[in-house]
C-alpha cells in the first residue's frame, strides 16, 4: 500500500509510554487489544504498558508471560514496565532489567493487597500479613541503588504518604469538592516526594522518572537538579496541560485523577518545562474504569482519565495553535521518549530489516472527538465534543501501513519491544 505524502508532515510513530490497560486481572474496565488499537487509530505506533495489572509484573517470570500473552492481541508495538514493591522483590529487580524492561514503576505511597492483588492507598484494617507494605525511605533508597547500579531509569508516581495520612493533620479525608480532592491530596505531597527522589538520584546515580507531573514547584526542582548535574526528567499528561482546577465546573468528576488537576500556574509551569526539556516526555496515564464506575460521584466514582486515543491529537491541536513546535512534538512524543526508555535503538535508525515507525500527520485537517467513536473498551473521554486541529493521517509500522484516516488497516502485528541494554546483551549471546 501506497501512502500520498504531500501535504502532510512525516513524524517518527509516536510513542505513549503510560498506559494502563488493566489486562489481565481487570479487564471489565479495558483490555490490551482495545487500548492498543486505539492507540494505533489516533497515531501512536508504540505503547509502554504499566505493571500494574492484576497480578504485577514483578518478576521476570510475570514479564514473559505478559509479553506472549500481549503478542497476540497488541496493534501496535509495546514495552512493558517493571514493578517496584521496596525491599520485597528488591531481587527481582536485575532480572525485570535484563528481560527489557523499559523502566521501573514504584507507587511511591501505595501498598499492595495481597488478597487482590491491587495497590492501596489507604490500607483501612487489613492485617499486616495481608498487604505488601508501602517502602519506607530506606526501602526506595534501596530500590534507587539496584537500579542505578544497572544504568536503569526508576518512575515513580510521586506522593509523600506520611504528608497525606500522617500525624495529626491527615489529610485524608472524604472527598465531596473538588477542593476536597485538592487538599486530600495536596501539592506539598508531590513537591517533598520530588525533592527526596533528586536527593536519592544525586547519591545513587540512578536515572529518575517523575511520572504525571502536576505542580509547578515540583517541576522547578526537576529544573534545578538537571542544572545540578542529576539525572531526572518529569512527564507531563494532557490532562494536566489541558484543563485546570476551574474546569471542573465544567467537567465535573469526569476530572478525578491522582494527582489532581491543579491551578492555572501550574498548567503554564508544565508547557515551560516542555519548552526547556525539564519535562522529557509526555504519556496519557490511560486508566480506564467501566462507565458505571465513571457515572459516580467525587466521592464514588474511581480515580483516573482515559487518554490512550486523544494525547495525539490534542497536542496536534496545541500545535496548530503554535504552542508547540512541530520539533517539539516529534521531541515529546517520540524521540525524547525513545531515549528515556532506551528504546531508541528502533526509533534511530531505518534501513531493511529494521524500523520505518512512521506517522503521517495533515496539519490542517480538523476532527471532532466524540467519546462514542472511541476504539477503547468504555467510550468516554472528557474532552467529548472538542473540536481539534491536525490529525494523523496515516501510520506505518516497520515500514507497512497499518492506519489510515483513524482506522486500522492491518491488526494484531505488534511486538513486545526490549530496551537496548537487553537487546545488546541478547546479539551478545547470539554472536558467542
Ligand atoms: O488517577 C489515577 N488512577 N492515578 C493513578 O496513579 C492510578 C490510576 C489508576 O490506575 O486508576
Ligand atoms: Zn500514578
Ligand atoms: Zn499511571
Amino acid at each position: 500500500e501506497r501512502v500520498d505524502a504531500s501535504g502532510l508532515l512525516v513524524f517518527p510513530g509516536f510513542i505513549d509510554p503510560h498506559v494502563h490497560s488493566r489486562d489481565p486481572g481487570q479487564t471489565a474496565k479495558e483490555d490490551f487489544a482495545h487500548s492498543t488499537l486505539a492507540a494505533l487509530c489516533s497515531g501512536v505506533t508504540t505503547l509502554l504498558e504499566m505493571p500494574n495489572a492484576v497480578p504485577p509484573i514483578s518478576d521476570r517470570a510475570t514479564f514473559e508471560e505478559r509479553a506472549a500473552a500481549h503478542e497476540r492481541t497488541a496493534s501496535v508495538d509495546f514495552g512493558l514496565w517493571g514493578q517496584a514493591f521496596g525491599a520485597s522483590n528488591l531481587d527481582d529487580l536485575p532480572g525485570l532489567l535484563d528481560a527489557g524492561a523499559v523502566a521501573i514503576k514504584l507507587f511511591w505511597g501505595y501498598a499492595l493487597d495481597k488478597r487482590t492483588k491491587k495497590l492501596v492507598y489507604n490500607t483501612g484494617d487489613a492485617a499486616p500479613d495481608d498487604i505488601i507494605a508501602p517502602p519506607d525511605a530506606g526501602d526506595v533508597l534501596r530500590v534507587f541503588e539496584v537500579i542505578g547500579a544497572r544504568g536503569g531509569l526508576l518512575a515513580a508516581h510521586c506522593e509523600d504518604r506520611e504528608i497525606v495520612l500522617g500525624g495529626e493533620r491527615a489529610i485524608g479525608g472524604e472527598i465531596r469538592t473538588y477542593q476536597d480532592l485538592l487538599d486530600g491530596r495536596p501539592a506539598l505531597a508531590e513537591i517533598a516526594a520530588v525533592s527526596r527522589a533528586a536527593e536519592f538520584s544525586r547519591v545513587t546515580g540512578c536515572r529518575f522518572h517523575v511520572v504525571h507531573t502536576s505542580t509547578a514547584r515540583a517541576l522547578e526542582i526537576v529544573r534545578a537538579a538537571r542544572a545540578d548535574g542529576i539525572p531526572i526528567t518529569a512527564e507531563a499528561c494532557p490532562h494536566y496541560l489541558l484543563l485546570s482546577d476551574a474546569d471542573h465546573e465544567r467537567y465535573g468528576s469526569g476530572m478525578k485523577v491522582f494527582p489532581p488537576i491543579r491551578g492555572a500556574d501550574d498548567q503554564e509551569a508544565l508547557w515551560a518545562a516542555i519548552a526547556d526539556g525539564t519535562v522529557a516526555s509526555v504519556g496519557s496515564d490511560h486508566a480506564p474504569h467501566t462507565l458505571e464506575e465513571l457515572e459516580g460521584s467525587l466521592a464514588t466514582r474511581p480515580a483516573g482519565v482515559h487518554g490512550v486515543e486523544t494525547m495525539v491529537p490534542l497536542m496536534l491541536n496545541e500545535m496548530a495553535r503554535g504552542r508547540l513546535a512541530p520539533e517539539r512534538v516529534a521531541a515529546v512524543l517520540a524521540e525524547q521518549t525513545a531515549r528515556l526508555y532506551s528504546i531508541d535503538h528502533r526509533k534511530g535508525r531505518i534501513a531493511p530489516g529494521l524500523d520505518a515507525d512512521l506517522t503521517l500527520v495533515d496539519p490542517h485537517r480538523e476532527r471532532r472527538i466524540v467519546a462514542g467513536e472511541l476504539h477503547t473498551k468504555h467510550k468516554a473521554s472528557v474532552y467529548d465534543g472538542w473540536t481539534v486541529r491536525g490529525t494523523a493521517v496515516a501510520s506505518l509500522l516497520r515500514g507497512e501501513v497499518v492506519m489510515r484516516d483513524g482506522e486500522p488497516v492491518a491488526q494484531r502485528r505488534g511486538r513486545l519491544v526490549r530496551t537496548s541494554a537487553a537487546e545488546a546483551a541478547d546479539a551478545a549471546v547470539s554472536v558467542a
